[in-house]
């Protein structure tokens, strides 16, 4: 069975654009492929964060996974800082990773450049620790928003580089991006990707808003004066994200949708995506309250932590003797 490895910040309120780039596919996963679902804490902290906070954003997304479909007797969920196999492998990778490299990934340039003197150096060294948690596991292909491809790229290249110094010892693995809804974008600025991290609460839908909200944000969604519905993602950005995630969470094609509003403007087509939305994260939210007030959440979390420290720490070591670290084992 091929392995899949996907991670998610603990990072503030998880969006709409997390869900339709990343959980929805996971949920349809796991039944075909070993899967490894992380809370990537240690990724957190590369910028500043509340200690209480952060602690409940973990809490809170692992209530989501479970939430969404992640069902832990087939797919192991653990917090990422609780599998010490991560640190020990993001060491050895840096080291096999160039500055150059790393000065040269997107996100990087973005974030260092917003955080403006206090960069972090760990908000450098990500992609290794990326890397890692990829690596740890043999993993064969990381479902990730088109965001991440630059990192996937560099994780092959980094195993491809450490197989050939030392020891053949590492899977290659593979990005695989949604054809539709790999990039949700702003509601607000639809040439921007959706943020939880934007400035402008209007811009995003949190996966945890209320219908009022969802239809509040999506009435004053920005398109454009043209008013057909038609999907063309350059001409009319933000009547074409509107349909991708109509389309994501009704199952029409952008096709139906476009017939099914033909000389109508936008005011019925926005109430129709509003609810699709509703209906999509309304089972989602009922069972997060149900799950977040129960005590299986940290006996979940305890056997996922298990269970991939288990196979991380073989990996570990087959890194480090590969590399001469410590003492040969007898
Ligand atoms: P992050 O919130 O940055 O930790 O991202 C978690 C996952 O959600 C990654 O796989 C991202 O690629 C995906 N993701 C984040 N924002 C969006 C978006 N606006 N559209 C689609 N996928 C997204
Ligand atoms: N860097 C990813 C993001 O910001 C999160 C992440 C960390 C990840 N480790 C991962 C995603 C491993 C896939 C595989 O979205």
């Amino acid at each position: 069975m091929s392995t899949i490895f996907s991670g998610i910040q603990p990072s503030g309120s998880p969006t709409l654009g997390n869900y339709l780039g990343a959980f929805k596919h996971f949920t349809e996963l796991q039944d075909d492929y070993d899967c490894y679902f992380c809370i990537v804490d240690q990724h957190a902290i590369t910028v500043p964060q509340d200690r209480l906070k952060l602690r409940e954003n973990i809490k809170s997304l692992a209530a989501l996974y479970l939430a969404c479909g992640i069902d832990p007797e087939k797919a192991t969920l653990f917090i990422q800082s609780e599998v010490s196999a991560h640190a020990k492998m993001a060491w050895i990778l840096q080291c096999v990773s160039y500055v150059g490299e790393l000065e040269r990934m997107t996100q990087y340039k973005d974030k260092s450049q917003k955080q403006g003197d206090g960069v972090s150096a760990g908000l450098l060294t990500y992609p290794p620790l990326m890397a890692a948690d990829i690596l740890l596991y043999q993993t064969d292909i990381v479902p990730v928003g088109d965001d991440q491809k630059q990192h996937i790229e560099l994780t092959r290249n980094l195993a491809e580089r450490f197989n050939q110094q030392h020891n053949d010892i590492f899977t290659i693995p593979e990005a695989r991006i949604p054809k539709v809804g790999a990039r949700i974008m702003s509601l607000t600025e639809p040439t921007k990707k959706m943020s939880k991290s934007d400035d402008n609460q209007k811009s995003f839908i949190l996966m945890l808003d209320d219908e009022r909200q969802i239809m509040k944000k999506i009435k004053s969604a920005t398109t454009d004066s043209d008013m057909t519905v038609r999907f063309d993602k350059v001409n009319k950005p933000g009547v074409s994200n509107l349909m991708a995630i109509y389309s994501l969470c009704s199952g029409k094609t952008l096709e139906e949708i476009e017939a099914a509003y033909a000389g109508k403007g936008y005011g019925d087509f926005k109430t129709d995506v509003a609810e699709a939305v509703v209906d999509t994260l309304k089972p989602i939210q009922e069972k997060y309250y149900e799950l977040m007030a129960s005590e299986q959440l940290d006996e979940i979390l305890d056997h996922g932590a298990e269970k991939a420290a288990h196979v991380a720490n073989k990996m570990v070591t087959k890194a480090e003797r590969a590399m001469g670290l410590g003492r040969k084992k007898r």
